[in-house]
């Protein structure tokens, strides 16, 4: 059982102005942000970063757009975590779970997610810990109350249910980022059952994870925060509260 320490999430730095970032101290979040709508040149430099088997995968996007933000994303990855191990994006490896969460090979101990909507990356980084992120576009109009019948718990539908509106749109993306970053920290996919935890709809509360089933104990055992990322998006983070997990 490794040890209980405080998380802190911080501010979201521009990805496209790296620098050198040492890597995060104990219990430190550092979260990179970068928009996907990319001149032509900067596609092709971070495709020149990315292994063979991401060229591949990139090759086979038949669109344009999404096969660009893969390349944007996985190319600004691969440039983070070089800086932060002190290698180059080429020389990058990754592992791949049994649900598709990709991971760094070897012992760094510097665990990682990522995720992309139309238009905007982010990528987070921690020590030693799960990490998930997800962001989402909230500029689509979508069917709220549809998509929380489907996916969301009970707890999750009554405390929607007396809203309308704009307020219902937003309260329905902090509950979908929320759920979806922890999803996402414990690698599993749809395959860990959206019902069997509740996640809070409150704007700005900073343990979002309310209850878990059938293991109660499991809540205490990450948080959920929203990340303030600017005006046209939603998103969050779940981080392990114990180290020891990645
Ligand atoms: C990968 C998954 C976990 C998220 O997919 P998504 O929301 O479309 O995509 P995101 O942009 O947030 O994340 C994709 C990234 O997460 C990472 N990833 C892939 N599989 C993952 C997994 N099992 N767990 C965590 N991260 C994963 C990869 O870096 C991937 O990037 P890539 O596609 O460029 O390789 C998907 O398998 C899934 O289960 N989606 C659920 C969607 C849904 O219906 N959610 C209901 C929300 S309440």
């Amino acid at each position: 059982m490794g040890s209980k320490t405080e998380v802190r999430i911080g501010e979201v730095w521009d990805a496209t102005k790296i620098g050198s970032p040492s890597e995060p101290g104990s219990g430190a979040v550092h979260l990179w942000q970068r928009r996907l709508d990319a001149p032509g040149a900067e596609v092709s430099a971070c495709y020149e970063l990315l292994s063979i088997e991401e060229q591949e995968r990139a090759r086979r996007f038949r669109v344009e757009r999404p096969r660009n933000e893969f390349v944007l994303t996985r190319g600004t990855l691969r440039s983070l975590l070089a800086q932060y191990l002190g290698s180059t994006p080429q020389d990058i490896r990754f592992r791949y779970a049994g649900h598709g969460k990709p991971a760094l090979e070897g012992e760094s101990g510097l665990s990682f997610n990522v995720s992309h909507t139309n238009g905007l990356a982010l990528m987070a980084f921690v020590k030693q810990r799960a990490i998930g992120v997800d962001v989402e576009n909230v500029g689509r109009e979508v069917e709220a109350e549809r998509l929380a019948e489907r996916f969301f718990s009970e707890h999750e539908r009554q405390a929607l249910r007396p809203l309308g509106g704009d307020e219902l749109q937003a309260a329905f993306f902090r509950c979908w980022t929320r759920k979806e970053a922890y999803i996402k920290a414990k690698g599993e996919g749809l395959s860990l059952p959206l019902h069997q935890f509740d996640v809070s709809i409150v704007e700005g509360d900073r343990d979002a994870l309310l209850a878990t089933r059938p293991d109660a104990d499991e809540a205490a055992r990450w948080t959920i925060c929203d990340i303030p990322i600017g005006s046209g998006f939603a998103a969050a983070v779940a981080v392990a509260t114990r180290e020891g997990s990645q």
